[in-house]
């Protein structure tokens, strides 16, 4: 663990000025210094650091923060990173982390190598197919990007490639690396023959997934390739237009963005993150001055994804395409960004354009325009249920009823109002017409232990390219990966509970470990807070610790943040039992405060840790008075000092005044 006092040492230690100035001219300007913001494009400074509160502010996009912060967001650097990062710059000790048990490390390490080899194993195919496309072998495709007015540059800022199909070529290509077959199979990019493998066939018989398909690979936040969507090149073949890396160890398509990794950087100097359907829109949009694009890839928005685009900004712009499929799609996704706290915002383009179409023909400033001038999806929303229906009592019932769960969803209380009278107006009823459909609309008491949260209101139905024929240049098992997997994503929900023995319940938890576990339980993000401050560590139960690791490495992953499969995967009953009943008992606390109290809580654990340390040294010392303990003792009480300093200060509030 890094304790608080020690990171506050570096902080007071370090100068932020110079660690700025590495990488932005500063001037001085008053008490402080002014630059051009690393963050964001700009031409005159609006980006301040105080050498006296020591922290960056800039006026223009809001980036603000420590030296801490500055590596992390700069630098991509985690929380104990940065921290060790600065306490070596600037001569502070650092005490080590506690060891962890080696049966736990050992699964951990056996997790990762796997996740490991396998994203190995496609970063060396993804350069296969680049290079196959800028080789001779790449001519179709080269033509078809071509054709389609997309530059080397560009494909090659997003790694597309190309797969010939050839298994005598991929082959060779093979024999130079050390990918194993079994990791390709696994991957979905090989398939096994019905009849068994061949050994005297190249690649022993297996078929290539893909073939002749221009390969957009998906690369997560890291940089990560999670897996292939391939575009077929000729319009007129009969195969399904794309096909995809099916479920894999690392792949799962709802828990990805095409386009994350270079709409990182991007999103948060625009400001706000563009969310279109095409992988190819996303690449269009890119190479037309619009970084900040990504695609869900033909599923509904899973919450998963709500999260990822969440990460990249919550401003967020819906594109979708001028079809009556694109209007489906982004109606669709209204849910799950309410249910996250964000209201996008949405622009639905007409004629049958899609954003890549647009652009090219009517240019990157027209579409500029049109983001500007995108509207609330909500609106939307409620002028085409409105329009939808007569406007007679029972049309008007409907619609009242049609937009009850989107209404219910707003959390901040003033935009809510705002809303009530809008639908009212719309649909001509007053408001407590519109109060009592909010009210119907609530969700049944959840049983206990908390249930699962009930299936999205809208699925769309496929669009009808995926009803397509099964493609005669595929082998059959790829048709499995297409949509239908996708849409089941939603409705699979977690497994009836099997009935177990009675599990042991937990031992009497501390005060505040109890209650750090249900901020978390509440908002699970929050364990990735917990686990940066390196707070798991004082906590008493490890079982509890390593849930919350776990918990915090899902949330971080970019992937899936599926509570119920880690449950369900969790080897301690004890504590699955323990956080199912935490879940059932929310914090009633909004998710700033409970931030808040979480991190009071982790305050308050570490002053708990500290006081048992000065409790153990004056008993030593009582026995054998010396003044290497008396120095200790110092020592510790320097560092409650400073806890207790911490905690009275206004920004760590207790969980009763955060209630409030
Ligand atoms: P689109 O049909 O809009 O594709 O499907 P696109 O990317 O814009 O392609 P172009 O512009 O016609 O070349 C939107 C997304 O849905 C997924 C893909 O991720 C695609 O980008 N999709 C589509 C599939 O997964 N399978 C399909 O058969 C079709
Ligand atoms: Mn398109």
């Amino acid at each position: 663990m890094i304790p608080e006092q020690t990171i506050a040492e570096i902080l007071e230690r370090v100068d932020l000025v110079k660690l700025v100035g590495r990488q932005v001219k500063l001037r001085k300007a008053g008490a402080g210094f002014m630059g051009l913001c690393p963050f964001h494009d700009e031409k005159s400074p609006s980006f301040s650091v105080s050498p006296v509160r020591r922290t960056y502010h800039c006026f223009g996009c809001g980036a603000h923060g420590d030296a801490v912060r500055f590596l992390m967001e700069q630098h991509g650097r985690s929380f104990p990173e940065a921290v060790r990062e600065l306490a070596a710059e600037v001569g502070v000790m650092v005490p080590e982390e506690r060891p962890e048990p080696p049966a736990r490390r050992a699964e951990r390490e056996r997790q990762r190598s796997e996740a490991e080899r396998l994203f190995a194993a496609q970063d060396a195919v993804t350069t296969y197919y680049t290079d196959t496309l800028f080789s001779p072998a790449g001519e179709p495709a080269q033509r078809y990007l071509t054709g389609r007015g997309f530059t080397p540059d560009t494909a090659r800022a997003f790694r597309l490639g190309y797969a010939d199909g050839d298994a005598a070529r991929f082959q060779r290509f093979l024999a130079t690396t050390d990918v194993a077959l079994a990791d390709l199979v696994a991957l979905g990019l090989l398939l096994v023959p019905d009849t068994g493998p061949d050994p005297s066939a190249p690649l022993q018989g297996h078929y290539l997934r893909f073939r002749r398909r221009l390969m957009c690979p998906v690369v997560d936040v890291r940089g990560q390739v999670t897996g292939y969507s391939g575009r077929v090149l000729d319009a007129k073949a009969k195969a399904a237009k794309y096909v995809n890396s099916p479920e894999t160890p690392v792949f799962t398509k709802g828990d990805q963005l095409y386009g994350a990794f270079t709409a990182r950087s991007t999103a948060r100097r625009a400001g706000r993150v563009i969310l279109c359907e095409g992988n190819l829109d996303v690449v269009a949009l890119w190479q037309a001055g619009f970084p900040g694009t990504v695609a869900a890839m033909g599923t509904a928005l899973t919450t998963r994804q709500v999260r990822l685009v969440k990460r990249l900004s919550e401003q967020v712009i819906c594109v979708m395409d001028g079809d009556a499929a694109g209007a489906k799609a982004a109606f669709a996704s209204l849910l799950p960004f309410l249910e996250e706290g964000i209201q996008p915002r949405a622009v639905l383009l007409t004629g049958g354009h899609d954003p890549d179409s647009y652009v090219r023909e009517h240019g990157a400033d027209a579409f500029r325009t049109l983001l500007a001038a995108a509207r609330p999806l909500l609106d939307l929303y409620i002028e085409r249920e409105a329009a939808a229906r007569p406007a007679d009592a029972l049309g008007r019932a409907e619609g009242l009823r049609a937009l009850a769960p989107a209404l219910r969803l707003l959390q901040d209380p003033l935009t809510r109002d705002l809303y009530r009278q809008q639908v009212a107006s719309t649909l001509g009823v007053p408001l407590d017409f519109v109060d009592r459909a909010i009210q119907e609309a609530a969700p049944a008491p959840a049983p206990t232990p908390r249930a699962p949260a009930p299936p999205p209101a809208f699925v769309p139905a496929p669009p009808p390219d995926f009803l397509a024929a099964p493609p005669p240049d595929e082998p059959p098992p790829m048709w499995e990966d297409d949509e239908a997997g996708a849409f089941m994503d939603l409705s699979d929900g977690p497994d009836a509970p099997p009935a177990a023995p009675p599990v042991k319940p937990m031992p009497k938890l501390p005060r505040y470990e109890r209650e750090l576990a249900e901020y978390i339980a509440d908002f699970p993000d929050l364990a990735v807070d917990l686990v940066r401050r390196e707070g798991h560590k004082y906590l008493t139960h490890e079982g509890l610790a390593d849930f919350l690791v776990r918990l915090c490495r899902e949330v971080e992953s970019d992937a899936v943040l599926d509570e119920d499969r880690l449950l369900r995967e969790f080897p301690d009953a004890q504590v699955v039992a323990f956080w199912r009943e935490r879940q059932a008992r929310p914090s009633g606390l909004d998710r700033t405060h409970a931030r808040r109290a979480l991190h009071d809580a982790v305050l308050r654990l570490e002053h708990g840790h500290w006081k048992r340390q000065r409790k153990d040294i004056l008993r030593r010392l009582g026995s054998t008075p010396g003044q290497e303990l008396s120095s200790e003792l110092a020592e510790v009480n320097r560092r409650l000092t400073l806890i207790t300093r911490r905690l009275s200060t206004p920004t760590t509030q207790t969980p009763a005044e955060g209630a409030n």
